[in-house]
């Protein structure tokens, strides 16, 4: 229930004004504190203190506009009104059944004050986890149609914080991270720094968001965005001097930002805080809460699940995407090996079918393979025409008889044009042929030419796959779309995205450095699910070729971890199937791991070093625990007072041996199994660059015979 109620009631309560000019605003555990000031000249300035120590100092709010031409940075208060939300909803899929909604608003009515007379509000929500806002351009007469030339965000921080950055970019953010303090970012190689200072000469350093940070004094501050819907992604350009991030939007192919049609809004600019590590993941429940309710009224047809995929087996060069002879430059070397054919693909399917796992994504299985990489070209693939070997009908059918669906696989080779004048066609051909899942993929520069990945255009592409998918009933997974801000609230068919650096480089790059999955919770998680590609067993990728040097920079344990540390509901199982046969006691945890959950707690957490898990799975009893580890062994010791207190469980531990290590002894593992209950703690044991994975299942008569009874350790 919303409780709109006038300013002065409000005012003793938890709003109120400190000085003539001051408004403030606290949560409601009255750790996060706002405060707005509108100051004598106009300007707009906000701050934000957690238990009294400052997050953001008094930083500014506003725009310069291309059309018209103003800068709208001055204004005359014309109103000020407050509200407070305290609602529960229920997510199709997410993290935990019921999320809870509870914050303070504040809205500022402003009319610019140099005699445009255009009218814009700020609306802030301060949550326990944090403060969001946006600006508001209502329906007005001196406001229409209007161009973005610059968002004039600030973020003024009150140190010079630790920061894990990636360089600001406005097509990719497939980079490893860089932890150093926010005055020795080195992002000027970066596509926005480069930008920048090819039109200024200015040396610049632009980073992406989520943006992660510590301060000196035991803060975690987060920036990101919520609700990005018409409207560039939000870079961050930084002031050294001064430790300020500014907004920095991502341009269009004639250099302006964005084109908005009043009424209009923003996305949510998102500042996340707490003094607990563990908190900042839970917290990532502030963004979702930021977007729209579902548009979908029966969600019935959305299914979180697990997948294999015609697919590792490409990157590490067994089989090739292509069918026949090279005409130009390829992603890979491809040989002709095509991997997508119907004999291969009904391999995949009973191995799905044997192991309870719902889908085969299958990639390579239509033309345009021969010449899609690098070339900037507008017709290369039609996402109707299967190749000779590949049987559509056929494959349909053996599917269907063994209860696996086929994921489609849309590689546009990021010929978005092409794409579009294709999408109502190709979804209808996924439909006759029984496919309702897509995996999407944006690999080159875009077409319309001078377009961004991340830019206003692209991102109204995104959401149009989301609505027309939606409409055929297809769930989606994009790779290479602009990072995730808990749109898959709205469109809770779009189940997973990229949008960051995966698994798949530990296959044919210098790889992820071991501690890439302990930071990427706190940062491209944050937004929504990672579609990470999990479960590499054989992680020394020399056994095609013996020459290969590649090999995954984790232990098989850590592996099998991320299934419940990297929240997705569309998990694969990226490895071969003769893998996973291979180590079928180690597959017994992919096999069981859910990918929906009742419940999820956030044990242990430090960006760049460790996390540690547990989620009961959903509408189960059943409990899983995934622990992670950097380049230093650690131990974990957890207890179990999350379970029932009345019941008895089996607790099998996938843990790695004790003279493993991701780089010397990657692959040994051992299976332990205990009784457990609430009562009992269990001692993880993770090697250098390791994991551990548990799940926790009600015991059997016989299993209580069986295993060993572990008490608090
Ligand atoms: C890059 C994607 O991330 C990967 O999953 C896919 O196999 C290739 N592009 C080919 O589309
Ligand atoms: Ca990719």
């Amino acid at each position: 229930m919303r409780l709109r109620s006038l300013f002065a009631i409000f005012a003793a309560a938890c709003f109120f004004q400190a000085s003539a000019a001051d408004i403030i605003v606290r949560s409601v555990n009255n750790q996060v504190e706002l405060t707005v000031t509108h100051q004598s000249n106009g300007a707009v300035l906000y701050s934000i203190n957690y238990k009294g120590k400052k997050v953001i100092l008094p930083s500014g709010l506003g725009f310069k506009f291309q059309t018209p031409a103003i800068s709208l940075d001055q204004f005359d208060l014309k109103k000020v009104d407050s509200s407070s939300m305290d609602q529960t909803w229920k997510p199709v899929w997410g993290e935990n059944a019921s999320i809870r909604d509870q914050y303070r608003e504040l809205t500022l009515s402003l009319v610019d004050k140099n005699g445009s007379g255009v009218e814009m509000q700020i609306v802030f929500r301060v949550f326990n986890e944090g403060v969001g806002f946006r600006y508001v351009f209502p329906q007005q007469e001196k406001l229409n149609h209007f161009i973005i030339a610059d968002e004039k965000t600030q973020f003024a921080l009150a140190g010079d914080h630790m920061a894990f950055w990636i360089p600001g970019d406005f097509d990719t953010n497939e980079f490893k991270y860089n932890h150093t303090r926010i005055s020795k970012v080195d992002a000027s190689s970066g596509m926005m720094s480069q930008e920048i200072h090819a039109k200024t000469s200015f040396s610049a350093n632009g980073v992406q968001t989520p943006l992660m940070m510590k301060s000196d004094d035991g803060l975690y501050i987060n920036i990101h965005e919520a609700a990005l819907v018409n409207y560039p992604a939000m870079d961050i350009l930084i002031d050294k001097s001064t430790n300020t991030l500014n907004s920095y939007l991502v341009p269009d192919a004639v250099g302006n930002k964005a084109y908005l049609q009043a009424p209009a809004k923003t996305p949510w600019r998102t500042i996340i805080v707490s003094d607990k590590a563990t908190e900042i993941l839970a917290a990532n429940k502030m963004i979702l809460n930021l977007n729209d309710p579902s548009k979908i009224e029966d969600p019935s047809w959305i299914k979180p699940q697990k997948m294999v995929g015609v697919w590792w087996e490409m990157h590490i060069g067994k089989s090739s995407w292509d069918y026949g002879v090279t005409k130009s430059a390829s992603f890979m070397q491809p040989h002709g090996h095509h991997g997508a054919n119907t004999e291969n693909v009904k391999r995949y399917i009973d191995f799905a079918a044997k192991n309870g796992i719902q889908s085969v994504l299958v990639e390579g299985w239509n033309t345009g393979w021969e010449d899609w990489f690098g070339q900037w070209k507008e017709d290369v693939f039609d996402f109707v025409t299967p190749y000779p070997d590949f049987n559509v009908v056929e494959l349909q059918k053996y599917a269907a008889s063994k209860n696996v669906k086929i994921i489609m696989h849309h590689e546009t080779s990021a010929s978005v044009t092409n794409y579009e004048r294709w999408m109502d066609t190709a979804y209808r051909f996924m439909k006759k042929y029984g496919y309702d899942a897509v995996k999407t993929g944006y690999v080159g520069r875009i077409i319309p030419r001078g377009e961004h990945h991340d830019g206003q255009w692209m991102i109204r592409h995104y959401e149009r796959v989301a609505a027309k998918t939606a409409s055929y009933h297809i769930m989606v997974d994009a790779h290479e779309p602009v990072r995730p801000t808990g749109l898959q609230r709205t469109y809770p068919n779009w189940l997973a995205c990229e949008a960051a650096r995966g698994n798949e480089f530990n296959a044919w790059s210098e790889g992820n450095p071991p501690d890439h999955e302990t930071i990427l919770p706190f940062t491209r998680l944050m937004g929504g699910p990672m579609d990470y590609t999990p479960g590499i067993f054989r992680v020394k990728l020399n056994y095609l070729d013996s020459n290969k040097k590649e090999s995954v920079h984790t232990t098989l344990c850590k592996q099998l971890a991320l299934y419940v540390t990297m929240y997705s509901p569309l998990q694969m199982a990226a490895d071969l199937p003769e893998n996973y046969e291979a180590r079928s006691d180690a597959f017994q945890f992919i096999r069981d791991v859910a990918v929906d959950w009742d419940e999820t707690r956030i044990l242990e957490a430090e960006p760049g070093d460790y996390v540690e898990i547990a989620r009961k799975a959903k509408g189960s009893p059943n409990w899983f625990i995934g622990a992670i580890t950097d380049e230093n062994a650690r131990n974990f010791l957890t207890p179990l007072n999350f379970l029932d207190s009345d019941k008895k469980y089996v607790a099998t531990i996938y843990r790695d041996a004790d003279n493993a290590s991701w780089d010397k002894n990657p692959e040994a593992y051992k299976i332990e199994k205990y009784i457990v209950d609430s009562k009992s703690g269990l001692v993880l044991k993770l090697a250098a660059g390791g994991g551990a994975a548990v799940s926790i299942m009600p015991a059997t008569d016989n299993d209580i015979r069986s295993y060993q009874k572990i008490n608090k350790k």
